[in-house]
C-alpha cells in the first residue's frame, strides 16, 4: 500500500553526495563551545514550562480520557479509554521532582483504573505506555532512593500491571509465538484480528514484562515475550535482516523491507536494553548478529536506508524520523563515532525545517511526498541525550536549541 515507491536510480553513493553537498551548504557559523550554569537552568525550565503547559492542559480538559485534542481543547479516548496521558506522564512528574502530582496520579490510578473493560487495544502501545508507565511508577513510589516514595503506596499499580499483562497474553497464543497486534481485554483476541503484525509488535515487549516477571516471580510474561523475539529472529534472512511485516500464524513475511525507522525500529533497541536490563546474553548475541547487518547493509554514511531483507537491494534511499533513535542505541552499544555522523546528519534535516519530517528523500534531498508531519516524535532529542552523556561535548546543547 506504499505509494510510488521512490528509488535511487543512480549510485548510491552519487545520491548520497547530493545529499552530502546539501549539508554542507546548510551548515551554518560554528558555535561556541559550552553553555553557562545559569543558561542550562534557563534552558531546564524553559522544558519544565513545556511540559505543565501540556499536562496541565490534559487535566484540565482531557482528564480522564486518554487523551487532550489541542485545538478543541476537548478530550478523546484514542487508547483503551483508561486516562492513558496521565499513565504515561507519571514518571515524567518524578523525574520532575513534582512528588505532590506524582503522589496525587499514583493514588488516583491506583483507586479508579480497571481493565476488565470490553476494549480493543493495540498490544504494542498497550505495553509501552500503559504497562511500562504502571511499573514505572511502582518503582518509583516504592523506593526511598528515588525521594519519591509514597508512604501509603500499597503495589496497587504492580497489581493493575498484573492485571493488564495477563489480559495481553492470549494474544501470544500464535504458532510463531509472535503476538497479534491487538486483543480485547475482556475476550482476548477479537475473530476477525488481522493476523499479519509488525516487527516492532512482536518485538518491543521484553523489558515491560521482563520488569514485570522479576516482580512477581512469575515467569510466564518474561517467556512469551522472549519466544516473540525468537520467533521473529527464526525468519531473520540470510544477510541476517529481518522484514517490516509478518504474518503470525504462517510466519511468512508480508513486507520484506528491511530498515531501522518505521515498523521495525524498536525490535533492536529492545534487543540490547533487554541484554543491559536483564544481563541475558541471548539479546545480546542476537543485538550483534542484527546489528552487524544493519550496519554491512543500510548504512549508507552517515544516513540508513531501507533495503529488500533478502538480496539487500536498495528500495528506499529515505530518512525517516523514527530512524533518529539509531545513534542513541549505538551511544549505549558502545559505537560512538558513526552515531555522531548519523546524528549530525539526521540534525541537518531538522535544522532544514525546524522539526524531522516522516520522511525526507535522501536522493532529491526534499521531503517525501505524503510523509510532511511531525507527530511530537522524540527519537531525535533522545539520541542528542545520550551523545551528550557519552561525549559532554556541549555542542549537543546549542544544537539542541531552535533559533
Ligand atoms: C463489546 O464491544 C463491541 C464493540 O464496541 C460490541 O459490538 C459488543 O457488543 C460488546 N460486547 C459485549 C458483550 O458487550
Ligand atoms: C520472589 O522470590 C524472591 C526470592 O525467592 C523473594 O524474596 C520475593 O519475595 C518473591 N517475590 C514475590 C512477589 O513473590
Amino acid at each position: 500500500m506504499h505509494p510510488m515507491r521512490p528509488r535511487c536510480h543512480g549510485s548510491p553513493l552519487l545520491c548520497l553526495s547530493a545529499v552530502l553537498l546539501a549539508c554542507a551548504l546548510l551548515a551554518g557559523p560554528a558555535v561556541a563551545d559550552g553553555v553557562t550554569p545559569s543558561e542550562a537552568r534557563r534552558l531546564r525550565d524553559e522544558v519544565k514550562d513545556m511540559f505543565y503547559h501540556a499536562f496541565d492542559g490534559y487535566m484540565q480538559h482531557a482528564f480522564p480520557l486518554d487523551e487532550l485534542r489541542p485545538l478543541s481543547c476537548q478530550g478523546e479516548d484514542s487508547l483503551g479509554g483508561y486516562a492513558l496521558t496521565l499513565i504515561d506522564s507519571l514518571d515524567t512528574l518524578a523525574l520532575l521532582g513534582d512528588k505532590e502530582r506524582f503522589s496525587a496520579g499514583v493514588e488516583w490510578v491506583g483507586k479508579n483504573i480497571r481493565f476488565d473493560i470490553n476494549k480493543t487495544v493495540s498490544v504494542f502501545e498497550t505495553n509501552i505506555r500503559i504497562l511500562g508507565g504502571l511499573l514505572s511508577a511502582h518503582l518509583i513510589a516504592s523506593d526511598y532512593a528515588t525521594g519519591m516514595r509514597i508512604d501509603s503506596y500499597n503495589d496497587q499499580l504492580l497489581h493493575l500491571a498484573v492485571d493488564l499483562a495477563q489480559r495481553l497474553l492470549p494474544a501470544f497464543d500464535t504458532p510463531t509465538g509472535i503476538p497479534f497486534g491487538s486483543v480485547n481485554l475482556l475476550y482476548g483476541v477479537d475473530d476477525d484480528e488481522s493476523k499479519i503484525t509488525s516487527t516492532a509488535g512482536g518485538g518491543t515487549l521484553s523489558l515491560e514484562f521482563g520488569v514485570l516477571s522479576r516482580l512477581t516471580n512469575n515467569t510466564v510474561f518474561e517467556r512469551v515475550t522472549k519466544n516473540s523475539v525468537r520467533g521473529i529472529w527464526a525468519r531473520r534472512s540470510k544477510l541476517n535482516l529481518v522484514g517490516a511485516h509478518i504474518n503470525v500464524f504462517t510466519g511468512e513475511w508480508t513486507q520484506k523491507d528491511a530498515g531501522i525507522g518505521t515498523s521495525i525500529d524498536s525490535f533492536y533497541e529492545y534487543l540490547l536494553k533487554a541484554y543491559l536490563l536483564f544481563g541475558d546474553e541471548e539479546y545480546l548475541y542476537v543485538f550483534q548478529e542484527a546489528y552487524k547487518a544493519v550496519m554491512h547493509y543500510l548504512h549508507h554514511d552517515p544516513w540508513y536506508i531501507e533495503v529488500n531483507m533478502n538480496s539487500g537491494a536498495t528500495v528506499w534511499p529515505l530518512f525517516n524520523s523514527l530512524q533518529a533513535f539509531w545513534p542513541g542505541l549505538q551511544v549505549l552499544a558502545g559505537d560512538v563515532d558513526p552515531a555522531i555522523r548519523t546524528h549530525a546528519a539526521f540534525f541537518s534535516v531538522w535544522k532544514k525545517y525546524g522539526f524531522t519530517p516522516e520522511g525526507f528523500n535522501l536522493a532529491t534531498s526534499t521531503v517525501q511526498n505524503g510523509q510532511r508531519s511531525y507527530p511530537l516524535r522524540p527519537e531525535l532529542i533522545e539520541s542528542t541525550y545520550w551523545l551528550f552523556k557519552a561525549t559532554r561535548d556541549y555542542r549537543c546543547v546549542f544544537l539542541c536549541k531552535v533559533p
